[in-house]
């Protein structure tokens, strides 16, 4: 099979915010595949950018006092040392805020312009009198009109789910400045999709797309496409429309130009690649864009359209991933499971989460979750005790009979699995079915170290005469490890560096894995620890922390997480009587002492007038030391049934509010309460 010639991309991240564990499933994904192509043989570049341009990052720098350009460059340095932190390999990361991007992005619009699919027309949008801003919907609140719940995005109700336009929204208020918005008319420019119908039709069923994502957006092709509003009204941060002043290319129209850009950028700097090759209109290069399952309709409808409108190629692929949930739930800032990839690099290994990801990742868009419990298990059996094991196992016996590896096979059959594997493990990366490689690589894992235990060179080595089979023995498991490193390089780019220098090569995979005899190894030194739960704990520690200091999302909801409203809904509606049945007692707390091997409870000691005290134990051990406790009032739940716990029995519970960690409040009454009475 001759080389191929290959462009990747990932999502461009939004320049407002650091980057966290959803962006890395993506980066981890495109570049575990990437990785894979270039140790196949093949030239696969791989770029990416800041996505440097809108309103969210407008005003993000203004909160900051500084200058949108100085807000887009730290940030810029900010990922930069995160991806490297994950050894995500781009051949260039670059900015859409670029030379470049406005290049592309004014070509590509003249050239839609002049193929007559730019429209005109007056809008009327919301509009903040006092910032003297257009208003997107999600920059204005109010009560819903449907169910009056207030605190209501423009758009739609996270309560009762009914959508509308932001001029039904009762008691409008700009989440800006609090002014209530005014009507305003002005010009924007569209792209007329639906005069590119029958092309996505087509485009979107012939093979670019998962079947899943060209069934949904089936479902909205239809539906009917609508015309693309491309254009925003100053100020804005970004690229000025040619011949528009004061008008503006909306962030999604230079943004997917943005992988143009980047490429461009590279080429520049390589006399070796050619950007036309890559994407002129009959380009017989390979191009990819790897996404999450949010911005579908940007990448696999509106690019499309404009690439073929403007005189590009069109991607070869669009490949969708799902969304990263820690523990079974969405990443939240609130519950602390939202977390930074720099939080994660201060205190864990990379190769860690790159293996743990792969071994759950597949071809389909379902969601990822990162169990931190099944992490540890996973990283700790799989990469230590059955990959590096291997190695540390046999290392050893090959050093003292004097670090050459033997000169024959010592059993044929098992290293015939080794050789056979590598078809079916190489089409499960090529397929993105990494979930599925990562289970044969340690099937024969589990086959090499089955293979050791039977053979038991540790026994064997206590008797001179053996010394040659020991010999064989572990060159065998030295390189069954070998053929396991080269299988895992893709994933595992900083554990193969260390097994490189054992083995003193360079590990590819271009042709079929060689059982290396009679060449000498070097001395073996420990090539990766266990996780330990403690390093978990110091992570969700140190991200609580910058978590505390991000500011409330209120004007920078166009990440992620902006639909990840902090407010817990109302409880079901309950009657008089279904409240009566809860007895509140006034309690004094006489005694708070901490509980031997209990990491979260405090054991308190409460008199609530009875003529005995109670014991209540209460999970607040992270906010309140016992001794800031004792003396002071609070309110216990005094009917609840006696709860038999680890260290003993609870008789009640007291009441606390906040997320958790360090924010739990304990309620305490006004002074002048006194123990015994009720809470009504
Ligand atoms: N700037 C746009 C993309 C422009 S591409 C021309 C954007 N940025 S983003 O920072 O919000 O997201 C970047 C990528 O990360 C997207 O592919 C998005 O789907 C992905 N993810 C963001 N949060 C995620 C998870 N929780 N899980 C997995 N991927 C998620 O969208
Ligand atoms: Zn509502």
């Amino acid at each position: 099979m001759s080389a191929r010639n290959i462009l990747v991309t990932s999502a461009l991240p939004y320049a407002n915010g650091p980057l966290h564990l959803g962006h890395m499933v993506e980066a981890i994904q495109t570049d575990v595949w990437v990785r894979f192509q270039k140790h196949r043989g093949n030239q696969c570049m791989y770029v990416c950018a800041d996505d440097a341009h809108g309103t969210a990052i407008m005003l993000k720098a203004e909160q900051q006092g500084i200058t949108p350009e100085q807000q887009i460059a730290n940030i810029k340095a900010e990922h930069e040392k995160d991806y490297q932190g994950f050894n995500i390999g781009f051949d260039n990361f670059h900015s859409t805020h670029s030379e470049e991007n406005q290049h592309y992005s004014n070509l590509i619009y003249e050239r839609l312009k002049a193929n007559g699919h730019i429209a005109s027309r007056n809008i009327t949008q919301a509009y903040d009198p006092e910032k003297n801003l257009f208003l997107a919907d999600r920059y204005i609140k109010g009560t819903c009109p449907k169910c009056n719940a207030d605190d209501q995005y423009g758009d739609n109700c996270e309560k009762c789910g009914a959508t509308y336009s932001p001029a039904e929204l009762k008691n409008p208020k700009s989440v800006i400045s609090g002014a209530t918005p005014i009507e305003k008319e002005s010009e924007h420019f569209f792209f007329k999709l639906p005069e590119f119908e029958a092309f996505l039709k087509d485009w979107t069923r012939a093979g670019h797309l998962q079947n899943e994502v060209a069934n949904k957006l089936a479902e909205w092709l239809d539906s009917g496409l609508q015309e693309w509003d491309i254009s925003r009204d100053a100020p804005y941060f970004g690229f000025e429309i040619p011949g528009e002043p004061g008008k503006y290319f909306y962030v999604w129209l230079d943004a997917p130009v943005g992988y143009m850009a980047s490429f461009k950028n590279l080429c520049e700097r390589r006399d070796d690649l050619d950007f036309d090759t890559y994407w002129g209109k009959d380009s017989t290069a390979e191009l990819y864009h790897f996404i999450g399952k949010d911005i579908v309709n940007f990448h696999a409808l509106f690019w499309p359209a404009m690439l073929t409108s403007a005189g590009f190629r069109t991607p070869t692929g669009v490949n969708v991933h799902g969304f990263v949930t820690v523990d079974g739930e969405k990443m939240s800032k609130s519950r602390g499971t939202f977390i930074n990839a720099a939080s994660y690099l201060e205190h864990l290994d990379a190769d860690y989460l790159r293996y743990y990801f792969a071994s759950k990742l597949t071809a389909k868009v379902d969601d990822i979750d990162l169990n931190l419990e099944d992490f540890v298990q996973k990283v700790n059996s799989d990469l230590v005790g059955k990959l590096v094991n291997l190695a540390s196992r046999t290392a050893k016996f090959v050093q003292k009979a004097g670090g050459t590896l033997a000169t024959d096979i010592h059993n044929p059959e098992l290293w015939q699995q080794f050789v056979d594997a590598q078809t079916s493990i190489a089409e499960a990366y090529e397929n993105r079915e990494f979930a599925k490689a990562m289970r044969e690589i340690m099937a024969l894992a589990d086959a090499a170290n089955e293979y050791l235990a039977a053979q038991a060179p540790w026994t064997l080595a206590k008797d001179e005469a053996n010394a040659e089979q020991v010999l064989a023995i572990c060159s065998q498991g030295i390189n069954m490890f070998r053929a396991l490193m080269v299988f895992l390089k893709p994933v595992v780019p900083a554990l193969t560096e260390r097994a490189e220098a054992f083995l003193g090569e360079t590990l590819h995979w271009q042709d079929d894995i060689e059982f290396k005899t009679g060449v000498a190894i070097n001395p073996f030194k420990a090539l990766m620890g266990r996780v330990d739960q403690k390093q978990i704990d110091a992570m969700k520690a140190t991200n609580q922390v910058a978590l505390d200091a991000m500011q409330p999302p209120a004007t920078s909801s166009a990440d992620s997480d902006s639909s990840d409203s902090d407010f817990e809904p109302i409880a079901e509606t309950i009657n008089f009587d279904d409240f009566a049945k809860v007895d509140l007692r006034i309690a004094k707390i006489v005694k708070a002492d901490h509980v031997k091997g209990a990491n979260k409870l405090l054991q308190l000691t409460l008199d609530a007038g009875e003529g005995h005290t109670r014991n209540v134990f209460s999970g607040i051990k992270s906010a309140y030391q016992p001794e800031d406790l004792e003396g002071k009032l609070t309110v216990l739940v005094a009917n609840l049934a006696p709860r038999k716990m680890k260290f003993g029995i609870s008789e009640g519970m007291v009441l606390a509010a906040g997320p958790g960690g360090k924010d739990i409040y304990l309620l305490e009454p006004h002074s002048g309460a006194v123990p015994g009475q009720r809470v009504m």
